[in-house]
């Protein structure tokens, strides 16, 4: 059983825990690693599994951890750690310019929130800052974050959409996901840069995700509302080792690959198991049809194998974070929302 991180250092230090496979990669992968959007919910823990990974294979390579840094903690935790910061605004001509070219990149930097009524925003981040990023780095191999939400809704006896589902982006923010999509795919093309597009559901790291958003709905008393029944999700500590991982999947013309856990959980059932360990009663109002934002992962997992913690392991462990008082970042993922106005 994995014990339940006491604060945030156990749990920082649980999500940016190399695999073995990933410390073995390590020594193979040639050249340094740029981490874009690294102040954010993921590229934190990602940038210190790179920097540990680094370490515990003994190899020469350099992490960079390039944000706005819009916010100093993020920063100060990265530095201290050793990992080289660089402040830049992505969407900056000039600014991305002077970056360092390595031959690794990781893409992470881009907008979800608030997309409604400021969609010209959305799709600047979305989409063209890509493109500046992959002119920048037409010499390197990228590994680009996008979303599950790129396919439709479907039900859950489909098993979720597979990388070969042509996608249906519904509203939005998920159109400007298939935009980013598409640009990488364009660069990737005219340019022969190794490309992979990594389409992630729902990570999980206790203080944030769909876990964390029920749990905390069950421990206030509040009823869990909900237009998707359904929800696949994977721990942070595995999709930073699949993010690291994919740069040896690189391809030209891009590749895709869907991240997620194997389990399709229901949003009741997830609930009442939260409910039952925090000794409350878990109130759903389900206006779902059968269709949900599920994500078929098999081939992830014939690439690098199956996640290393659970989904029943997660569900025990967000239950008892909230219950112990563990931080949250009061981030909501809007697993919930249906109509893809976000
Ligand atoms: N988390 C998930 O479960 C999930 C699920 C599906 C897809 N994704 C995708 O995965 C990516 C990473 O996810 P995340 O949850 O870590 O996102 P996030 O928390 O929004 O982090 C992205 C970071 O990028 C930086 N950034 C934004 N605009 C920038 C700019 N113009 N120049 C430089 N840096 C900029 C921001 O930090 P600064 O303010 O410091 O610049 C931000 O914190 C996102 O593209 C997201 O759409 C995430």
């Amino acid at each position: 059983m994995i014990n339940t991180p006491r604060n945030e250092q156990e749990l920082n230090n649980m999500i940016s825990q190399p695999s073995e496979q990933l410390v073995d990669f390590m020594r193979s992968l040639s050249g340094d690693i740029s981490i874009l959007g690294a102040n954010g919910k993921i590229g934190l823990s990602l940038s210190l599994m790179a920097k540990r990974a680094i370490e515990m294979a003994n190899v020469e390579k350099k992490v960079y951890a390039i944000s706005r840094f819009s916010s100093e903690e993020g920063r100060q935790l990265l530095e201290g750690h050793g990992i080289s910061t660089i402040a830049c605004d992505l969407n900056d001509r000039e600014q991305v310019k002077a970056l360092p070219k390595t031959e690794n990149v990781i893409f992470m930097a881009g907008r979800k929130f608030g997309t409604e009524g400021s969609e010209p925003y959305t799709w600047a981040m979305n989409v063209l800052m890509p493109a500046v990023c992959a002119e920048h780095y037409k010499d390197s191999r990228i590994v680009a974050f996008s979303t599950g939400c790129v396919y439709p809704l479907v039900s859950k006896d489909t098993g979720g959409s597979v990388e070969t589902d042509h996608p249906e982006p519904i509203g939005e923010y998920s159109q400007s996901c298939l935009g980013r999509e598409r640009v990488f795919e364009y660069y990737s093309l005219i340019n022969k840069t190794p490309v992979l597009l990594f389409r992630l559901n729902y990570s999980t790291d206790l203080r944030y995700g769909v876990l964390c958003d029920i749990a905390k709905k069950i421990w206030n008393d509040e009823p869990v509302v909900t237009d998707c029944a359904y929800f696949n999700i994977s721990w942070q500590g595995d999709v930073n080792n699949y993010t690291l991982l994919s740069l040896g999947q690189c391809a030209s013309p891009a590749s895709y690959l869907n991240i997620t856990g194997p389990e399709i959980l229901s949003v009741a059932e997830a609930a009442k198991e939260m409910a039952a360990i925090m000794g409350k009663k878990a109130i759903i109002e389900c206006t779902a049809t059968d269709k949900s934002y599920l994500n078929n992962a098999d081939k992830s997992f014939r690439l690098f194998g199956k996640p290393l913690v659970t989904a029943k392991e997660l569900i025990r462990m967000q239950a008892e974070w909230i219950m112990q008082g563990g931080k949250e970042l009061n981030i909501p993922t809007h697993f919930e929302v249906g109509d893809g106005k976000f």
